[in-house]
């Protein structure tokens, strides 16, 4: 590529490049929202890990004595069991998430003698001892650098060697070398590299806190997703709940999520979620609930899935739905019209998942089909009934993995019934759960809305 054709000029709403500078984005619209770039193409120090030795395999050390305790038992899950040395942390999210938080409490819980460093751009110092207080952490470990400039912040790396690096957050660090303008893509990349450099070469644990735009945008540190082990979101739930979940991890799962409860005295870990996402109510369900036993990761959840069905305006069906894929509520409802006659064409579908989970396992879809139809059919299903199953195009179920274990936690919140794709091996019923397996929507459809008889199989 020629010098004349390289772009010069970053869009900092959505990365877009551009030759000149322009008033308005022509990609995201964004007004004045270009900013000069400096090529990064040759950093400070080209080649770090020039002269390290290659090793035999068989004298590599095993990954487990490579991992740190994170303290947080929430967060060694989300990990794949610990905190990897050596390792890059990305952890994503909105502001106000709690990433702070998180973080400053997993500083004084991580388990290792040796110290923490605390890089933070965001907040002063003070600001962060008296988060510190609130949270009752100790932090004797913990050293707190204000600065944000990357040959300052690696110089604070040198002196003090620290075990865990967190820098909080990768948007306010820059490096002198290509501006002074914290943020832009070329700065995050950069120093976000440089950062992991350290990190790798000395066997720290990094965690870069990124921001997340309300959109779920990472601006700036999406260019960090490729050079980093781990990305982790940080998300908001209702009530104070929030998630932790990996969308990618070298060292791990992606399915585990961790759960927490925003309080006064900060996150607090949730001991049993199998119940924390269902609304417990007396008496009917309203028309448009179902309860559904999900597995994510090692745990299963028990969640709540709430959907209204309303004539559309001008006749033209919509789909509003964030926590299930909107492309699977079309699919569900396809497969009612097309196999229960339901009328759904010209209705607005609304879908929601009781405390705000995001929920992506295939498992989903039949208690998602059963609200749509109880939905449309303005007929409650039934209390203390519980659904789960994948459903194909032709209106087959199919089974879902697992199913002994969704069996035990449906038993154990007291459900009465469960209805489950046929084909599933289910060895015995839990003590008090009618089973009800079903091979096709329509048969689901009936097991659901069937007068509730507890006990009965
Ligand atoms: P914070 O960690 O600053 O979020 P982020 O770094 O992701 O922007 O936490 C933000 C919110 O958390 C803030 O609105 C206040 C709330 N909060 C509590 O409710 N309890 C607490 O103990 C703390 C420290 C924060
Ligand atoms: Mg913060």
């Amino acid at each position: 590529m020629s010098a004349k054709s390289k772009a010069a000029f970053v869009c900092s709403a959505c990365q877009h490049q551009e030759p000149k500078w322009l008033g308005r984005c022509p990609e995201c619209g964004s007004w004045n929202s270009f900013r000069e770039e400096v090529s990064a193409a040759a950093p400070r120090s080209p080649v770090r890990g020039e002269d390290r030795q290659s090793v035999p395999l068989a004298a590599i050390e095993t990954r487990e004595g490579l991992r740190l305790d994170a303290g947080i038992a929430e967060v060694n899950r989300v990990l794949g069991g610990g905190i990897m040395k050596g390792s890059a942390v990305l952890i994503a999210g909105e502001p106000g998430t709690g990433k702070s938080t998180l973080m400053l409490q997993l500083a004084a819980r991580i388990q290792t003698k040796g110290r923490t460093l605390y890089v933070s751009g965001e907040e002063s110092p003070a600001q962060i001892r008296l988060r510190a207080e609130r949270l009752a952490v100790a932090g004797e470990q913990i050293e707190v650098f204000p600065g944000t400039e990357l040959s300052a912040v690696l110089r604070a790396c040198d002196r003090i060697k620290p075990v865990v690096l967190i820098v909080d957050s990768i948007q306010t660090v820059y490096s002198e070398d290509i501006g002074t303008v914290p943020g832009t893509v070329n700065q995050v990349r950069l120093c976000g590299q440089e950062l992991i450099d350290w990190a790798k070469t000395r066997g720290a644990a990094l965690f870069l806190v990124g921001h997340v735009t309300k959109e779920g945008y990472i601006a700036g540190p999406k260019v960090l997703e490729h050079l980093v082990d781990t990305v982790l979101y940080f998300e908001t739930g209702s009530s104070g709940i929030r998630l932790l979940r990996a969308v990618k991890n070298r060292f791990g799962t992606v399915d585990e999520i961790g759960i927490f409860q925003m309080g006064d005295a900060g996150l607090a870990q949730v001991e049993n979620p199998a119940a924390l996402f269902l609304t417990r109510r007396e008496g009917e369900l309203p028309p448009g609930v179902v309860a559904a036993p999900v597995h994510e990761g090692t745990r299963v959840l028990l969640v709540e899935i709430q959907s209204l069905v309303v004539p559309a305006k001008g006749g033209i069906s919509r789909v509003f739905s964030d926590r299930i894929d909107a492309g699977r509520v079309s699919r569900m409802a396809a497969v009612l019209e097309k196999h229960l006659k339901a009328r759904l064409a010209d209705q607005d579908l609304y879908v929601n998942v009781g405390g705000g989970l995001r929920v992506a396992e295939v498992g989903i879809e039949l208690p998602l089909a059963i609200a749509l139809y109880s939905a449309r059919l303005n007929q409650p299903v039934p209390a203390l009934t519980a659904v789960v199953g994948e459903v194909s195009l032709a209106g087959e179920l199919r089974p879902v993995p697992h199913l002994d274990r969704r069996a035990r936690a449906v038993a154990e919140m007291s459900f009465t019934r469960l209805v489950y794709p046929a084909g599933g091996e289910l060895k015995a019923a839990p003590p008090g759960l009618g089973l009800r397996a079903a091979a096709t929507i329509a048969e689901a459809v009936r097991a659901c809305f069937a007068p509730a008889s507890p006990g009965a199989a």
